[in-house]
């Protein structure tokens, strides 16, 4: 009999009173042994509430680092600690420093693909499914500093136009190469299919979209719409739940520029595998540390975004003081 590292897993959560949460991006493997799944919002707010004394978080260290934040009583443990994002690589604690500095009237809306130290020093944290609303909290007459995704920056920008946006020049190495001439052709090709991205595409990818939005908000799409054929322009996890929603439609990945590459899979995401997972069950390590005066610093943003999201009013500072 073929050994079933799955069993494993799962034997190993119910010993160690673990729960399994996972984003859409891992393999269908890592999903399908996860308690949850989800986009990094729904991540954030599962790892707030879940009872079990330790969180697995099958993802990238933003996630299970933002769990740690909200929850700091857990054991957070993620497969791999070198799991990072090109977000967070892309906007250093220093320079991020330095550029609120630049700007200390405005309000610094950060997405949640960033680092414990840059939330510490950000006013309120969005992901790509509460950013509108988020934004649409603070007083119209404050400017807006927003990174580290200006795509997703810009996004939104367009659909605010009367808010006055900063961008940091942050962007997400996977969704950046989804080519728009190559989209265009395979849009010709199959005048049936429905174009749908994140939002952290290049803006001349989203022009060819007809759903722009969060993995789940996709996910919905996919779920919801009747139509047969969808090219997707997001990472290829998420095909995973989209087939096993609707085993009926076919999935075409939006073409990047070099038709030979796999680089729409995130190299961060695909790190973690059943082995590593079974591994930091068994040690409950590697875990998501943080010095305690970051962690408190780093939860008053990411609290406006929960307190924001549950009707909550909130206050903003007047001016950026370190
Ligand atoms: P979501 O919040 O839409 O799941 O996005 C997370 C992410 O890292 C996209 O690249
Ligand atoms: Fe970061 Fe992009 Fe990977 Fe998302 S897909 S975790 S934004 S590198």
């Amino acid at each position: 009999m073929s050994y079933d590292i799955a069993a494993d897993i799962q034997r190993l959560k119910r010993e160690k009173d673990a729960v399994i949460l996972a984003h859409y991006y891992e393999d269908g493997d890592i999903q399908d042994i996860a308690d949850h799944v989800g986009d990094s919002f729904f991540l954030a707010k599962m790892g707030q509430k879940v009872e079990q004394k330790v969180i697995l978080l099958a993802g990238v260290v933003f996630m299970a680092e933002s769990v740690k934040i909200l929850n700091p009583t857990k054991t957070v443990l993620v497969p791999d600690l070198e799991a990072s994002c090109s977000l967070v690589k892309g906007a250093p604690y220093e320079r991020y420093l330095d550029w609120r500095r630049k700007h200390r009237d405005g309000i610094a809306v950060t997405y949640i693909n960033s680092s414990a130290e840059v939330k510490s020093i950000s006013d309120v944290i969005i992901t790509s499914s509460n950013a509108e609303q988020i934004v649409g909290a603070i007083p119209k007459d404050r400017k807006i500093l927003f990174g580290p995704d200006q795509h997703l920056g810009r996004w939104l920008s367009k659909k605010m136009p009367d808010r006055q946006f900063e961008f940091w020049p942050g962007a997400c190495e996977v969704h950046v190469l989804f080519n728009a001439k190559r989209l265009y052709e395979l849009i010709l090709q199959h005048p049936d299919a429905v174009v749908i991205a994140h939002p952290e595409c290049d803006d001349s990818v989203l022009q060819h979209a007809s759903v722009i939005g969060s993995t789940s908000r996709l996910l919905e799409e996919v779920q919801k719409n009747p139509a047969k054929k969808f090219i997707v322009a997001t990472e290829t996890g998420i095909f995973h739940q989209m087939q096993k929603l609707r085993p009926d439609v076919e999935l075409i990945q939006a073409p990047v520029l070099d038709a030979g590459c796999s680089c729409n899979n995130c190299p961060y995401m695909k790190m973690n595998n059943m082995e590593k997972i079974k591994h930091a069950l068994e040690t409950l390590q590697p875990q998501v540390g943080l010095e305690e005066a970051l962690r408190v610093k780093a939860q008053v943003s990411l609290d406006r975004m929960m307190d924001i999201t549950s009707g909550k009013a909130v206050q903003w500072p007047q001016e950026f003081s370190l």
